[in-house]
Formats: structure tokens, C-alpha cells, sequence
């Protein structure tokens, strides 16, 4: 398994891999916009040359960076790939000196065993759901807020 930053090439792949997700309602759609937008915040991993899983860290205030559209192929999970990956991110984290680090998610057992503990989601700072607008489920968040301090 390699780890490494994402590239263009690697865009449609992670498209697919979210949105197959989304489609089920398991988590948010993204658009290819957004998705090449955030590039450079993503990570994947990959394996016989196909992306099998990503995840991004997105910066969102002062020591304050979020963990979002992580997302594992359904054929690769429950190998340690979305683990590594969220560690991969919070190294990344730790090394731009954040802080907090914080997810809005369903998966609350997986954040869990990584060490994040839910909070309220009006503890997050206002600055966090100015990206929520464009979300299909603005205003009606039905995700949980979890964060880790690191
Ligand atoms: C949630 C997801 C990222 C987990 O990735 P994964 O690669 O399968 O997880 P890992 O194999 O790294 O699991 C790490 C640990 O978390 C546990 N775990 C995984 N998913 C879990 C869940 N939903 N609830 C509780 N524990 C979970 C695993 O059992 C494992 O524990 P162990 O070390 O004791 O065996 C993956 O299932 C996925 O992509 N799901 C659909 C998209 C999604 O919901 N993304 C999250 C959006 S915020």
C-alpha cells in the first residue's frame, strides 16, 4: 500500500469513491469542483495502482484543522487504510502546529477509537459552517461533531 499526496490523476477516482458513498447516504456528495479545489489538502491510498481510499485535512482557523471526505473503497475496509490515513493527517496537523482537530461525521466509533470524543456542535467556532451553506443538508446537519486535541 503507498500513501502519498493526491494528484490530478487521482481526482475521478476520489469522485467515485465519495459519491458511490453519498449515494447511499453515507456521507456528503462532493462535486469535482470542490474536490480539485482541495487537492492539496487530500491524501490517498493506493494499491496496484488504483486509489483505494482518501482523506483530507483542511485548514479552518488559527490551530484549528478539520478531518473530512475520508472515504475507503467498499472492496479495501477494514484493513487499517481509513486508521492510517486519519493518523497520516493528524501527523500533518501536528507538524503545521494545530491544536484541535475536528470531524463532523456518522462514523462515530471508528473517531473514536482514534481518540476523538463528541462534543456539542456549538462548541465548533462559527468560522467552521461557513462551508455548510453548499451542503445539500444545510441547515438540517444531522452529523455528529467529534474533535481531538492534539
Ligand atoms: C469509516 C471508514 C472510513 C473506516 O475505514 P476502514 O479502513 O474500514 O477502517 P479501519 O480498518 O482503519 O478501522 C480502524 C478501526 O476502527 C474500527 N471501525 C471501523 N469502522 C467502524 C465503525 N463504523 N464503528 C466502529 N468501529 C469502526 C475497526 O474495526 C478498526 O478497529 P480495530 O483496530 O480494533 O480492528 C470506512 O468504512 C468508510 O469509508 N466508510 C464509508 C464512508 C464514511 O462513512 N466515511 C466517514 C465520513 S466522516
Amino acid at each position: 500500500m503507498i500513501y502519498r499526496k493526491a494528484v490530478f490523476k487521482d481526482a475521478e477516482m476520489i469522485h467515485k469513491i465519495i459519491n458511490d458513498y453519498a449515494n447511499q447516504g453515507l456521507m456528503l456528495p462532493r462535486s469535482r469542483n470542490s474536490i480539485y479545489e482541495s487537492l492539496r489538502d487530500m491524501i490517498v491510498a493506493e494499491e496496484n495502482g488504483e486509489v483505494v481510499g482518501t482523506g483530507s485535512l483542511h485548514l479552518i482557523w488559527d490551530e484549528l484543522a478539520e478531518v473530512r471526505a475520508l472515504a475507503i473503497s467498499p472492496q479495501a475496509v477494514k484493513r487499517g487504510i481509513g486508521e492510517t490515513i486519519v493518523k497520516r493527517l493528524l501527523t500533518e496537523a501536528s507538524e503545521l502546529g494545530v491544536k484541535t482537530v475536528f470531524t463532523l461525521t456518522y462514523q462515530t466509533g471508528f473517531f473514536a477509537k482514534l481518540g476523538f470524543v463528541e462534543v456539542p456542535k456549538d462548541d465548533l467556532p462559527q468560522k467552521v459552517w461557513k462551508e455548510c451553506i453548499n451542503c445539500p443538508k444545510f441547515p438540517n446537519c444531522d452529523e455528529v461533531a467529534m474533535i481531538l486535541r492534539i
